[in-house]
C-alpha cells in the first residue's frame, strides 16, 4: 500500500508503542505446568488476569466468559475430577494411564488453575460460534497479561472438559462450555523463557484484487 497513513498517534494517553505491543504478542509463550515453580502467585495479579480477560471483545455484551479459581489445596478437586471423569468417560480399551496420570497431576503442578467456561446467554440471540470466541480472546487476554507479568501461562483442553460429565460436574448448564484450564504458575528459575516459530502470514493471506 503507498500513500496510507503509517503511523498514527496513540488516541489515548499511556497506549505502549507498537514495539512493545509486537513483542509482547510474539513473546507470549506456553509454558506447562512442569516448567512452573512453586512460589505463590500473588492474588493481586490473578485478579489483574481475570480484569484484563473481562475486557474481551463481544458481541452484544454478553460477556460470556465465566472463572473458577483453583489454587491451594482446591487444586485437589480439580485434579480429582479431571482425573475421575477421564475414568468415567473413557471407553476401557482407550484408557491411557499416562493420560490419567497427567490430569491428576498437573493442577497441583501449577500455582493456580483457572477453569474457563462459556456461559450461554439466555435468549441465544448471539450464534454459539460468537460466544466461543468471545471467551477464547478473553483467555488470549489472560495468557498476554501472564506473559507481560513474566509468569508461565498454558491453555490445556483435555478432551474431558467437552463432555457432558464435566458439566455436571460443574453444575453449569448443558448448554454452555467448558473451554480450558488456563494453569498459572511463576517459572522455575532455571527455565529461559521459550522461543517458538510461525510459518510466514503471508502463505494464509490472499489479496483479493
Ligand atoms: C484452543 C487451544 C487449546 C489448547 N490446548 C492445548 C492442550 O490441551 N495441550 C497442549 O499441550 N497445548 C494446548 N494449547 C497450546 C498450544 O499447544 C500452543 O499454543 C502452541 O504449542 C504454540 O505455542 P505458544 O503458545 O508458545 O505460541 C492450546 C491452544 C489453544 C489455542
Amino acid at each position: 500500500m503507498t500513500n496510507g497513513r503509517e503511523a498514527a498517534r496513540p488516541p489515548v494517553a499511556n497506549m505502549p508503542s507498537i514495539e512493545q505491543v509486537n513483542t509482547l504478542i510474539r513473546e507470549r509463550r506456553t509454558i506447562k505446568p512442569g516448567d512452573m515453580s512453586d512460589d505463590e502467585v500473588d492474588r493481586s495479579l490473578v485478579d489483574l488476569i481475570l480484569e484484563n480477560a473481562n475486557w474481551a471483545p463481544t458481541h452484544g455484551l454478553t460477556e460470556p466468559w465465566r472463572f473458577r479459581i483453583f489454587a491451594g489445596e482446591s487444586r485437589r478437586q480439580l485434579a480429582h475430577a479431571l482425573s475421575g471423569i477421564y475414568t468415567e468417560v473413557t471407553p476401557r480399551e482407550k484408557f491411557l494411564e499416562s493420560k490419567h496420570k497427567k490430569l491428576s497431576t498437573l493442577p497441583l503442578k501449577s500455582n493456580v488453575a483457572i477453569l474457563v467456561w462459556m456461559k450461554r446467554q439466555d435468549i441465544r440471540k448471539i450464534p454459539e460460534i460468537e460466544e466461543v470466541e468471545a471467551v477464547a480472546c478473553a483467555i488470549q487476554n489472560m495468557h498476554l497479561t501472564a506473559s507481560a507479568l513474566g509468569l508461565a501461562g498454558f491453555w490445556s483442553s483435555p478432551e474431558v472438559l467437552y463432555t457432558p460429565r464435566m458439566n455436571e460436574w460443574m453444575e453449569i448448564e448443558s448448554e454452555d462450555r467448558c473451554l480450558g484450564v488456563f494453569y498459572v504458575g511463576w517459572p522455575k528459575e532455571a527455565l529461559d523463557w521459550p522461543t517458538s516459530t510461525r510459518r510466514p502470514v503471508a502463505e494464509k493471506t490472499v489479496w483479493v484484487e
